[in-house]
This record gives structure tokens, sequence and C-alpha cells, in this order.
């Protein structure tokens, strides 16, 4: 999504995904794998409901994020600790930060190459980067393939995949080594095919590209593929998990 959607949607993030629950839930997972006596660097901090939720466990957290609406209520809940700032050109001297995570952030808009270089270039030798991607695992349900299919086409070089197959291996390009999977919580949702298509209109799942032109083309494809599958109406139950990935510096 680009920053303009992200300052539109502010108002209404937290609430619209998972609110409270999902951020504390996101913090539980991160805290235990972060040091409370160091900083933490949150890059794509959006509204600071992750990052409010890691310091009431003790942390003190400092968000970055490119959206002035994301991050105007970040500052109500994190105060002078968060700025404007991108990701792929992060305003932070190299070699100086312990710990930094990002929480569905690399399938949002960023490059994951320029992400994965900056935080490369500035975490210390032994820091760590803590990812919880927000695609990470695809549901393999008649949904999900054709969605899939959509996010290949319109994504054909992965810069918007967010799962270790895609980011390990860049990761490693820029002295980062990828150490597994360092928690995991499972979750189930339920969604139709009606619903879906109805997603892809608003742009919910295909928004981290600008759609126009043939992009458009092949989302109203998928919408119409979406609407042809048996029983459109009935949904499907998805269960996934939602993972901390673990990259540390290498010294
Ligand atoms: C899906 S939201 C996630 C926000 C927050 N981490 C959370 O879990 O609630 C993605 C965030 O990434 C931010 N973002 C997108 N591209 C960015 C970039 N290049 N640099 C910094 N932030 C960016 C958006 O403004 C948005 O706040």
């Amino acid at each position: 999504m680009s920053v303009a959607e992200f300052d539109e949607i502010a108002p209404k993030y937290d609430e619209s995904r998972g609110g409270t629950e999902r951020a504390a839930g996101f913090a539980r997972m991160l805290a235990p794998l972060l040091d409370p006596a160091r900083p933490v660097l949150d890059i794509g901090v959006g509204t600071g409901i992750v990052a409010a939720e890691l310091t009431s466990l003790g942390h003190t957290v400092h968000g970055l994020d490119l959206s002035p609406g994301m991050l105007a209520r970040a500052k109500d809940r994190l105060g002078a600790r968060v700025a404007v700032a991108d990701a792929c050109r992060l305003p932070v001297q190299s070699g100086s930060v312990d710990q930094a995570v990002s929480t569905w952030l690399l399938h949002a808009g960023p490059d994951n190459r320029a992400v994965l270089a900056e935080v490369g270039r500035v975490l210390r030798p032994g820091g760590r980067y803590l990812v919880i991607p927000a695609g990470g695992t695809r549901p393999t349900d008649d949904i999900g393939l054709l969605v899939g299919e959509l996010e290949n086409r319109l994504d054909p070089e992965g810069s918007r995949r967010d799962g270790p197959e895609w980011l390990a291996p860049i990761a490693a390009a820029h002295g980062l080594v990828y150490e597994g999977t360092a928690s995991e919580r499972p979750t189930s949702f339920q969604v139709s095919p009606r619903a879906m298509a109805a997603s892809l209109s608003r742009g919910l799942f295909t928004g981290a590209w600008a759609v126009g032109g043939e992009a458009t083309r092949l989302v109203d494809e998928t919408r119409s593929r979406l609407l042809a599958l048996p029983n459109p109406d009935v949904p499907r139950v998805r269960r996934g998990a939602d993972v901390v990935l673990l990259f540390t510096r290498g010294t």
C-alpha cells in the first residue's frame, strides 16, 4: 500500500487488524527474544499498537514509519520516540542497533531487499532482527491457490514476499543469518470466495502493489475465478500460524 493509503486507513487501522488482542499476542511472542535492558527499534511501527504492548512488557521501543498518519497515533502511545523514516533508508548510524523488529512490514510496500540491506547495515555484530510476516504461510485451499497465483504474477521478483524462503537468501547477502522460526502461534480464520473477491476489490490483499493497467486486469480475472469456485458463499476454514523469524547480524 502507498503511504497515502496508510495515512487514510490510520484511524481505523487498529480495529481492522485485530486490535489490542493481535498486538498483545505479537508482543508476547517477541518479548522473550528481546533484551529488556537495551532499546528496541520497531521498523514500520505503524500506529504503535504492538510497540505499546512491548513497552508494557518492560521494553523501551523507538519507532520509525513512512506514514505520518499512522505515526500520529504512535506518537500518542510512544511520545517522542517515533520519527518519520523510510525503512529502505534508515536514518540510523551503521552498527548502532542491538535489536530491531518489524511486524507486518515486509509485505506492505517497501522492497524487502532494500529493508534487509539497511537492517544488515544498522545492526551491530550479534544484533537481532525479529520479523513477524503477514504472508509467511500460504493457505493451500482453493482460495489460497488462486490468490497465491495472483501474488506471483503481480510480484514475480518476490520483492514483497515475507516468508523465510524468500527472506533468508536476501538476508545472507547483507550479513544477516536466518536462525529459523523462534516462536509460533497457530491461527485460524474463515473466509468465503465471495468475501475474498470483495477484499481484492478493496485492494486488501493486493494493496502492496500499485494496481493499474495489467495488474488491474489480473486482479479482475482472479476475482472472477474466485466467484466461479464451487459454493462461493461457503467460508473455507484457513489454518496458519503467526511466526517470529529470527535473523542475527554476523560478527
Ligand atoms: C501493515 S502496517 C503494520 C504496522 C505495525 N507494524 C503493526 O503491526 O501494526 C505496515 C506499516 O509499514 C509502513 N511502511 C510501509 N512502507 C514503509 C517504508 N518504506 N518505510 C517505513 N514504513 C513503511 C506503513 O506506513 C505501515 O504503517
